[in-house]
């Protein structure tokens, strides 16, 4: 498993490189425009609350490595709650009318963030526990790249607000940071794996397509931060990055 784990490093390597996190790390914009991309990610966020309950999760199991991921979704299943809380902090929960609702959250400005669901929807239905090991891990490194990023906006906006933020700050980072009584166990379990030259192959494909699908995800994201002002989340598409900057 070690060679997988050396993928992952560098997938993640690269993905840290994306355009979205040079965006969000960039003060000169005002900090409640770098997280304007939240209703757009609300697809994925919302699938994967559900992912962990429905297909992540395989119980009973006598298995090390699914014991392990089934502990993960256990920490992981309900932090679309923080994620419903933050719209609120953020003041982008706004009334709409429930069709224009539905067609936002399945219109082509979204589809990256419903894409990756089915990618790590289809990646691990029926898979081995390596492969979700493998999944978990993807999920794992990304998620640290974008939690690291998004903690210090939320901190900027704390000392304007008083407001703290749970999904995208330091609390979630802290969860995911400390996240398993696992952890020491699974990195062993990772490490001294030995895959055959089947399950590496699997492995590498998991890994190689879902950091594909996290990655059009971030571009997505940062299309809809530099098009939507977080003070009319759900209005047309528009450049408003230039004025923004101007001001
Ligand atoms: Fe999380």
């Amino acid at each position: 498993m070690e060679e997988v784990l050396a993928l992952i490093e560098k997938k993640k390597q690269e993905f840290a490189k994306s355009g979205l996190f040079e965006f969000m790390r960039d003060t000169s914009i005002d900090p409640r425009q770098r997280l304007a991309f939240a209703p757009c990610v609300s697809p994925f966020v919302m699938s994967f609350g559900e992912f962990n309950k429905y297909v992540f999760r395989e119980e009973p199991t006598n298995d090390p490595i699914q014991v392990i991921v089934n502990n993960h979704t256990y920490e992981d299943d309900h932090h679309w709650l923080w994620f419903l809380e933050d719209l609120e902090t953020l003041g982008i929960n706004k009334a709409v009318k429930f069709s224009d609702a539905l067609n936002f959250l399945w219109n082509e400005e979204t589809k990256a963030s419903r894409w990756v669901s089915h990618q790590i929807f289809r990646s691990a239905f029926g898979a081995s526990p390596i492969a979700k090991l493998a999944i978990l891990e993807v999920i794992e490194a990304t998620g640290n790249v974008f939690l690291s990023t998004a903690a210090p906006i939320a901190e900027e906006l704390r000392t304007i607000t008083q407001k703290e933020l749970l999904y995208f700050g330091c609390f979630h980072l802290e969860v995911e940071n400390n996240h398993s009584k696992d952890l020491p166990q699974q990195r062993r379990l990772s490490e001294t794996i030995q895959l055959t030259i089947e399950s590496r192959q699997e492995a590498f494909e998991v890994v190689e397509n879902l950091f594909e699908a996290f990655t059009k995800l971030t571009a997505e994201l940062l299309v809809y931060a530099k098009t939507h002002s977080f003070e009319q989340p759900f209005a047309k598409p528009r450049d408003i990055l230039q004025p923004l900057k101007a001001a």
